[in-house]
């Protein structure tokens, strides 16, 4: 087809130097299960289906865009991490990544623990029922009102992240009359990527409290000596989408080594140390995750080693992935809309949602892949860009990517591994109304978070 803009030659290493894919895929109609949901798979008719249901049907029913989430594969990897954690230590899901009444139910079913970050994540967790006492609650700026919710809640553990905020917690605690489990925040000083870690003396970010300075050492001396907390551990967060355990290796010895100073300075053992979330899931097929039962391996094996070296008792470890679990268990299905190619460069294509649904492309340069779900192509491929409907040229939701060059308006696409960090930072942006996310299982489909609509917007704008 005449439209078709095939990269070729120079060309595509001009416009292209950096992209993603360096050559269309074998098959385009091919689904990776690395970037897919466990369910999802073509059906003989080369239409996609997630938990048994076929896509179009989803588009009829529920509309576009919106989220779909494969509960199956949501419970299986609750589970999986769950497993590979054993009784020795516990999972705290990051409610960050994505949270709704559902999602807290499937993980009260599956046995994890919830981290939240702000009175908002708080209320819905324990409004599905979610035990307070499974709750860890987090932030940098709690409020006051947010405290007191917390611990009036008999959250299990305030995790505190500043020396005005070890006083406050405390003196909340305290005049509510009951003690506060807390842990304390460090930065070690390391920072971890992807696929590597920079360790610097000071880190210049908002989070926590230095290792490096003794101002961590400082802060537990503090939070020993106040009546209103009971402190239980210690707690490292180093990063995001981070592959390689190296990071994770130099925080665990960091935070070990603060545990034997306290030991040596308090005669006190602190019984846990929380070593955060951040593990990396695949977004395109070069991504290489690890699975939870390596993860848990490492870091056990990492922890329990510094401990003998310093002859400590092995504290409880947990880990608190927010990505890892929820990211790969959900697409965007979309409808193509525009499409306009552009001689030389690449091929356009708007979808009926964008930035609003996804502002990872935008806000990160993250890579997305992307497919062709309503039906399968023999057409040859073509270089696009997926973008959505918003009036910013950034509005990108996948920057690269290669769809069959007989792609017409009407047709659906997907955007795999849109579960974290999606629906969870939508925005409103150009009034878009935010979509819907939807559980399919095992040939049923329902709506757990319900599409905005005009009058949600109207109900707000009350001038
Ligand atoms: N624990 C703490 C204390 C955190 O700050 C975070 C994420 C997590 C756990 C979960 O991290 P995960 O396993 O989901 O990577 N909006 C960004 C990610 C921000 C993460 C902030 N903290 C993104 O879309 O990539």
């Amino acid at each position: 087809m005449s439209r078709s803009a095939h990269p070729a030659g120079p060309r595509h290493a001009d416009v292209w130097p950096e992209g993603h894919y360096s050559a269309p895929p074998a098959d385009v109609n091919a689904l990776d299960p690395k970037v897919w949901a466990q369910t999802v798979t073509r059906t003989d008719t080369g239409e996609v289906s997630v938990g048994g249901i076929g896509v179009a049907a989803l588009a009829e029913e529920f509309g576009t865009p919106a989220y779909f989430v494969d509960e199956t594969d949501f419970r299986a990897r609750a589970r999986a991490w769950r497993t590979a954690f054993g009784h020795d230590a516990d999972v705290f899901y990051a409610g960050k990544a994505f949270l709704s009444r559902a999602i807290v139910r499937w993980l009260h079913e599956e046995g994890l623990n919830l981290d939240v970050c702000s009175g908002g994540e708080l209320t819905t967790a324990l409004s599905a029922g979610m035990p307070a006492d499974r709750i860890a609650f987090h932030g940098n700026n709690k409020s006051t009102d947010e405290i007191t919710q917390a611990i009036e809640a008999g959250v299990g553990r305030i995790v505190l992240d500043s020396f005005q905020e070890i006083v406050r917690v405390a003196h909340i605690a305290q005049s509510l009359g009951t003690r506060q489990r807390v842990q304390i925040r460090v930065t070690v000083g390391v920072e971890a990527h992807t696929h590597e870690f920079i360790a610097t003396a000071h880190e210049d970010q908002k989070f926590g409290i230095a290792l490096a300075d003794g101002q961590a050492a400082e802060a537990v001396r503090r939070a020993l000596t106040l009546d209103g907390l009971e402190l239980i551990g210690i707690h490292s967060h180093i990063g995001s989408q981070i592959f390689d355990m190296a990071g994770f290796e130099v925080a665990a010895r960091r935070v070990v080594a603060l545990l034997a100073a306290v030991r040596d300075e308090h005669g006190v053992e602190l019984p846990e140390i929380d070593l955060g979330g951040g593990l990396g899931i695949a977004y395109t097929s070069d991504d290489d995750p690890r699975e939870p039962h390596e993860i848990a391996k490492a870091l056990g094996e990492i922890v329990t080693r510094e401990c003998e070296a310093a002859r400590l008792r092995t504290p409880r470890i947990s880990v608190e992935p927010g990505r890892a679990i929820v990211g790969p268990t959900a697409f965007t299905l979309y409808e193509v809309g525009t499409i306009k190619p552009l001689e030389g460069l690449r091929t356009y294509v708007s979808v009926d949602g964008g930035m609003s649904d996804n502002i990872r492309t935008a806000l990160y340069d993250a890579e997305y892949s992307v497919a062709l779900v309503s039906r399968t192509s023999d057409a040859e491929p073509m270089l696009v860009r997926v973008v959505g409907k918003h009036c910013e040229s950034g509005d990108i939701v996948v920057k690269d990517a290669f769809l069959p060059s007989d792609l017409a308006p009407g047709d659906l696409i997907a955007v795999p591994a849109t579960g974290a960090y999606c629906r969870s930072m939508a925005s409103n942006y150009n009034h878009a109304l935010r979509p819907p996310v939807v559980a399919v299982r095992e040939g049923e489909a329902r709506v757990i978070v319900r599409r905005e609509t005009e009058e949600d917007l109207l109900r707000l704008d009350v001038g």
